[in-house]
């Protein structure tokens, strides 16, 4: 963006939807314990995260909380001994928290499994010594490609209670890319399936692998383990694989977690790369504990009897800080499903909230929005009156896809929770508590100690109503330590553009309530004549139609206006495209967001492409 540009926001949404009484009176951090965290870390950052870090367990505390000397290279917890996995299950096993569950799985086809926290430490602990007998260490890093199975679970707790490294790459990724992850991480060891189950279909994992380890791209690498899950027919190289039920046979189920420093790496996660280049992001053990514990809890308001449930894969950071270290560190139950939301039809989700009692779900706006198009029958055959939390992450949030996920899962009765952050952040930063006010299309405010702003290009910060940059101006604990590649150039990425400040990539709006609104990827931003537009604001006013299920806008050159807009959309099941829709959609843009912008043309799609993390890929567009 050029010297003191602005977005203009054309949208503008009136709805407020305020917390049940209910939820103000049960609720653990209730709006005056919000303030005062606020206003503790206003006046002083440090105390707020150590009370935070006080929570957890430590083998050693901290010298600092945080060292800024070689910012932006920031240390959270220096001096500190501790290890996340010590936290996720050693520190329940003392507590009633023992006999609880931990880990409730389904399959696709409908087999079920279950785990106590106990049982998880056991399985864990057989398998940290499973990685040791094959050589792994402290330091070394380990591929998991892997899919939606407890093993995935117990794979990452095993390396990281050993101190080994885990990259988890997606299930959904091909050979190719699952070897140059595997060149680039260098890892030791590769653990993955046979096979899992995917839309009725099985998926030869194993098979990928092998394709993938041709002519061995990776230095280090002496043993591939594989878990026993669609039981299909694998090559098993007798001088590198071995199953992973014979490696942990006859390991016995007890490890010691690993005495590591705070800021020793913990995972690398590479981010999502919508309109960039992958990078490998490295998490560590301090910091990104304290940020997830205290955002797990503060924003999806833990009960000792909650069920939660966050519908991401784990192979994303979504997935990682909130369907794994998130709910155990917490002591909470967690569920995961391995297979897809359609299978064998549309209501499986909501099957699965009723079957297990979920209490908490955790979403994406494009899970949502594939789920609306076959409107309200299927919640409605399912008792979803469990669910108290409903919460979403991944995409600007459009507020019929808000709206409908209010009405139709949450019955008017749960908070529905915009959350907006990053691989690189590693934990929710901007997003309300279940006692906020909610207005939808909003990710409200920052969680206190998040001190996120709304500036121009050279940090000046922008007047409220104005788009500009989405920076970070203080550092926060669970934000990544490391890099893996080129640290210099990634490092200037984040902190060189605007300098002092972490530079996020998206684009939003402050209203005069202080609240944020997202207006999409700072890349994709669209400028007609003159005047620069978010994508998600068109695109959420085209899904404001009720044929509309998706719509992804990109701009297109024009000779006098410089850009228009040009719109894909997906219609929900049962509509089809006319040339009367197509007038509507851009009258519509038209009364939305005035005249300011033309869309010239809209095209009709069954499907928006999409990365493997669900995010609509404009630069494919157009
Ligand atoms: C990008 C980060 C963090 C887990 C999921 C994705 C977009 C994320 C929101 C939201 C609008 C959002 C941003 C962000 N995003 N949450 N609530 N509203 N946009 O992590 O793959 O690193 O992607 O996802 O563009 O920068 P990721």
């Amino acid at each position: 963006m050029d010297h003191k540009e602005t977005l203009d926001s054309l949208l503008h949404e009136e709805r407020v939807f305020r917390p049940l009484p209910q939820m103000l009176i049960e609720a653990g951090v209730n709006p005056q314990d919000l303030r005062a965290a606020r206003e503790l870390a206003e006046v002083d950052l440090c105390s707020y995260w150590e009370e935070a870090a006080e929570e957890l367990d430590w083998f050693k505390k901290w010298e600092q909380v945080c060292d800024i000397s070689d910012a932006p290279n920031y240390r959270w917890f220096s001096g500190a001994r501790c290890n996340i996995v010590y936290n996720a299950l050693d520190r329940h096993i003392e507590t009633v928290n023992k006999n609880r569950l931990a880990l409730i799985w389904e399959g696709e086809p409908g087999d079920s499994r279950q785990y106590t926290y106990y049982e998880l430490y056991r399985a864990v602990n057989r398998f940290a010594n499973g990685l040791k007998a094959l050589g792994v260490g402290k330091g070394d890093r380990v591929v998991l490609y892997m899919p939606q199975l407890p093993e995935t679970v117990i794979a990452m707790l095993a390396c990281a209670r050993i101190g080994a490294v885990h990259s988890m790459v997606f299930s959904g990724f091909s050979a190719r890319l699952l070897r140059e992850r595997v060149r680039e991480v260098d890892p030791r060891v590769v653990v993955t399936v046979d096979g899992f189950y995917r839309n009725g279909q099985v998926i030869r994992l194993k098979e990928e692998v092998d394709r993938a380890l041709l002519d061995d791209p990776a230095q280090n690498l002496e043993s591939v383990v594989v878990v026993h899950r669609a039981n299909v027919d694998v090559n098993m190289d007798s001088a590198r694989d071995c199953w992973y039920e014979d490696l942990v046979r006859h390991e016995r189920p007890h490890a010691p977690a690993e005495i590591m420093a705070a800021d020793d790496p913990l995972f690398i996660m590479h981010t999502s790369g919508t309109t960039g280049k992958p990078k490998g992001l490295v998490h560590s053990h301090g910091g990104y504990m304290v940020g997830v514990h205290r955002t797990f809890k503060w924003v999806f308001d833990l009960k000792p009897t909650d069920i939660f449930w966050c519908s991401a894969d784990p192979g994303w950071i979504t997935g990682h800080s909130y369907l794994v270290y998130g709910p155990l560190l917490a002591g909470t139950t967690t569920v995961m499903y391995e297979g897809h939301s359609l299978y064998p039809q549309a209501d499986r989700l909501w099957n699965i909230v009723s079957k297990y009692g979920v209490t908490i779900f955790y979403t994406s706006p494009t899970q949502i929005r594939t789920l609306m198009r076959f409107g309200h029958r299927y919640p409605e055959q399912h008792d979803l009156s469990s669910l108290r939390i409903l919460g979403a992450v991944g995409e600007p949030f459009n507020t019929e896809a808000w709206l409908w996920m209010y009405e139709n899962i949450g019955k008017g009765q749960c908070p529905v929770l915009d959350t907006w952050w990053q691989t690189e952040t590693g934990m929710i930063m901007i997003s309300p508590l279940p006692v906020s006010v909610l207005k939808p299309g909003s990710v409200t405010r920052p969680l206190p100690g998040i001190d996120a702003d709304v500036v121009d290009a050279e940090g000046n910060p922008v007047p409220d109503g104005k788009g500009g940059l989405l920076v970070i101006k203080k550092p926060w604990p669970a934000m990544f330590s490391d890099v893996i590649g080129d640290r210099e150039e990634v490092m200037a990425h984040y902190w060189k553009r605007i300098p002092g400040m972490f530079y996020a990539g998206d684009v939003a709006r402050k209203d005069e309530d202080g609240y944020f609104w997202i207006q999409g990827r700072a890349d994709d931003v669209l400028n007609i004549s003159g005047h620069r537009i978010g994508t998600a604001e068109v695109e959420c006013a085209l899904t404001k139609h009720p044929q509309v299920a998706e719509a992804a806008v990109v701009g297109v050159v024009d000779k006098i206006k410089g850009q228009v807009a040009k719109a894909y959309v997906t219609l929900n099941h049962g509509f089809v495209e006319s040339d009367d829709l197509h007038r509507e959609l851009k009258e519509q843009v038209r009364r939305e967001l005035g005249p300011i912008v033309i869309v010239r043309s809209i095209e009709f799609r069954d499907e928006l492409p999409k990365t493997s993390s669900g995010k609509i890929k404009r630069t494919e567009l157009g």
